[in-house]
């Protein structure tokens, strides 16, 4: 410390009630209180912030005793300048003063005396409210505030105390007039290292936009197993051969729900494209305007037991379409396909096919707290319910040959008997007639089937139209072909390629995530398009292509004012949500809101409402 600027003896006063105190100090070479050059951008003021945090935790640890002591005012404003008096507020005590100090590392002047004893510290922070570091080339100033509280003392430790006060002389570090913490040497250091560091982060940074490129270039790869890769929409579509949805299919949708009164307007996935694309919805809706019974097919296959914000998107929009078309719905569990491609044997135990049907039911609790209409909705496990849909399983398997099965999905001679099988049972409700009971539903029936889903499930469905006319009588109006609606994938944490997955517990957001597992993910890990530099943010704004936080907010804020406020003021670095802590404060509320009131109502849900649920019973949609 330059002490002509500052004293080395800073005034503190003592809280009576909790027996605390903090002394405050600045640093910054800029305005000649003291020799560090402090850091030019954020970065590096973290660091400053670690390395002082790393040395009040080295004096807590050390337990050093705070020593109590009285000087004549007159001798400590000699020796230690003005500045002990803190501007005058101290001008008015008595003609001793008292001072605390811990030697070699600080020292105070107390000027009421509740505690003016010896002690040890207790607790010491850097009080981040009252501190600050402006970065930047102008300011470079540091304004740091410690507080401390100060422990009580036994009363045998209080015996040992010297009832006299201990002679200034006795504090080492006062006879030099300075205070050194070793940290001192350290922190410069520290921030040497940051300069080395910041350039070869620059170096790897170039390294890392490279590697980005490469992986942008990895071959986009969406299966119904796998999505890898930066996703290309529209190509997918053009190699999947759906359809984008276009505005002239938008208003006929519109009309179709919002048109017939049952919702106050176009899903938001709508509005924003994350249900991008299709396969006969025209069709269907001429059948649909035609007043031909139709009704929604959804699954999930339960892989673990809670879902993540990922799997929810097509079940939200289902619900959504189930009010707005005022349809009937069934829901297939694929607790047999997630056993054939993940499940286990072992000589001890023996399979553990029950741990999926299991899984089923922990699912089917997660979906039936998405709000489904329950006199218009079935859910099924596989495991319970193929025995209905067998008549119709075995027509599949006659229609397809293993070169096709193989062909779209990639298997081959080592592939289990029952992943070949399988494709048949996914395909199977896209048939009315699998439902007989549910859907009151023969082989003649006319119903039509629209599945909502993401595009990673259309390989099945592809499959399945290709020999739709097989199972269904020859005038049916979509000749027994599904029609379908795609979701793009709700991106992970991580960033905007690939999709969420349940295996990795931070890239994803589950169903069962706690308020603070929300915040520290998202603060964590969602991978942020803001640039480097506060400058370089107000001056660019953020990519926000590949801003985890923004594009999260598209799917789940629903007042689309407030989202173009945030694209706009995030795009461009400037008001409110100028910020990426700011986007990812607002995503950390809409998500803690969202999970607790699912979590309210998953709560309700009950063994017996499960199997309510799941029973067979029709759900057929009497109109009149
Ligand atoms: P599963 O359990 O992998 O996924 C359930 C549903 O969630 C969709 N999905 C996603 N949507 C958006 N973003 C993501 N990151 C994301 N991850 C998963 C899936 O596309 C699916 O719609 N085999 C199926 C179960 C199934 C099914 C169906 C699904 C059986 N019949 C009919 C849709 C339609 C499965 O394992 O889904």
């Amino acid at each position: 410390m330059d002490e002509a600027a500052v004293s080395i003896m800073q005034p503190t006063f003592i809280k009576e009630k909790i027996p605390s105190a903090k002394f405050s100090m600045a640093l910054g070479n800029k305005l000649g209180l003291c020799e560090l050059d402090l850091p030019e951008n954020e970065n590096g003021c973290t660091a400053l912030w670690t390395a002082l945090n790393k040395a009040l935790a080295r004096v807590i640890q050390q337990n050093l005793p705070i020593t109590c002591f009285s000087v004549p005012k007159a001798d400590a404003i000699g020796k230690y300048g003005e500045g002990i008096l803190n501007g005058g507020i101290l001008k008015n005590t008595p003609d001793m003063l008292t001072l605390a100090s811990i030697d070699g590392v600080a020292c105070c002047v107390v000027p009421t005396l509740p505690f003016a004893s010896t002690g040890c510290i207790q607790f010491i922070e850097l009080d981040m409210s009252q501190s600050s570091i402006t970065a930047g080339r102008k300011a470079r100033r540091a304004d740091i505030t410690v507080k401390f509280v100060v422990g009580t003392l036994s009363e045998t430790q209080v015996e040992a105390v010297p009832s006299e006060s201990i002679p200034v002389e006795s504090i080492a570090s006062l006879k030099e007039n300075k205070i050194r913490l070793e940290e001192g040497s350290e922190l410069k250091a520290i921030l040497v290292e940051f300069q080395e560091a910041e350039e070869a982060a620059a170096a790897a940074a170039a390294v890392v936009v490279e590697e980005q490129k490469t992986a942008e270039d990895e071959e986009m790869v969406v299966t119904a197993w796998d999505v890898k890769g930066k996703i290309d929409y529209t190509k997918l579509v053009k190699e999947f051969g759906s359809t984008l949805i276009d505005d002239n299919l938008m208003k006929r949708i519109e009309a179709a729900t919002v048109g017939k009164g049952n919702v106050p307007k176009l899903h938001r996935f709508l509005r924003r494209g994350i249900f991008f694309s299709h396969r006969d919805m025209a069709a269907l809706l001429d059948n649909v305007e035609k007043g031909t019974p139709m009704y929604l097919y959804t699954g999930r296959g339960p892989s673990s037991s809670s879902m993540h914000l990922g799997h929810l998107i097509p079940f939200l929009f289902t619900k959504w379409l189930q009010d707005a078309l005022n349809v009937p719905l069934v829901i297939q569990m694929t607790d047999d396909e997630k056993f054939l491609f993940k499940g286990e044997y072992t000589a001890e135990s023996g399979d553990n096919l029950n741990h999926f049907a299991s899984l089923t039911i922990e699912n089917a609790r997660d979906i039936i707290a998405c709000d489904f209409d329950y006199n218009k909705t079935f859910l099924f496990s596989d495991l319970d319910y193929v025995g209905r849909m067998y008549p119709n399983i075995v027509r599949i398997w006659k229609a397809v040959t293993t070169n096709t099965v193989n062909g779209i999905f990639g298997f081959d001679g080592s592939s289990n008997i029952g992943k070949i099988a399988f494709p048949a049972i996914q395909a199977a409700p896209s048939f009315a007639s699998s439902f007989p009971t549910v859907l009151e539903a023969g082989l003649d029936t006319d119903q039509c089937c629209l599945i909502p889903c993401a595009i990673d499930q259309d390989p099945y469905f592809r499959m399945t139209r290709d020999i739709a006319q097989k199972l269904v009588k020859r005038d049916h109006g979509l000749g027994g072909k599904p029609a379908l609606i795609h979701a793009k994938f709700f991106p992970p944490l991580q960033g905007a390629t690939g999709k969420m997955s349940s295996s990795d517990e931070n890239s994803a957001v589950f169903l069962t995530d706690t308020p603070q597992q929300i915040e520290k993910k998202i603060k964590q890990h969602a991978f942020s398009g803001g640039r480097e530099t506060k400058e370089l943010q107000q001056t660019h704004g953020a990519d926000l292509d590949v801003d985890v936080a923004f594009q999260w907010l598209k799917f789940f804020l629903e007042d689309d004012e407030e989202l173009a406020k945030i694209e706009n003021e995030y795009g461009s670095g400037t008001g409110e949500y100028w910020s990426t802590g700011k986007v990812k404060e607002r995503l950390i509320e809409v998500l803690q809101e969202l999970v607790a009131s699912h979590q309210e109502r998953r709560a309700k849900v009950t063994d017996d409402e499960v199997r309510k649920w799941m029973a067979e019973r029709s759900i057929v949609v009497k109109k009149n």
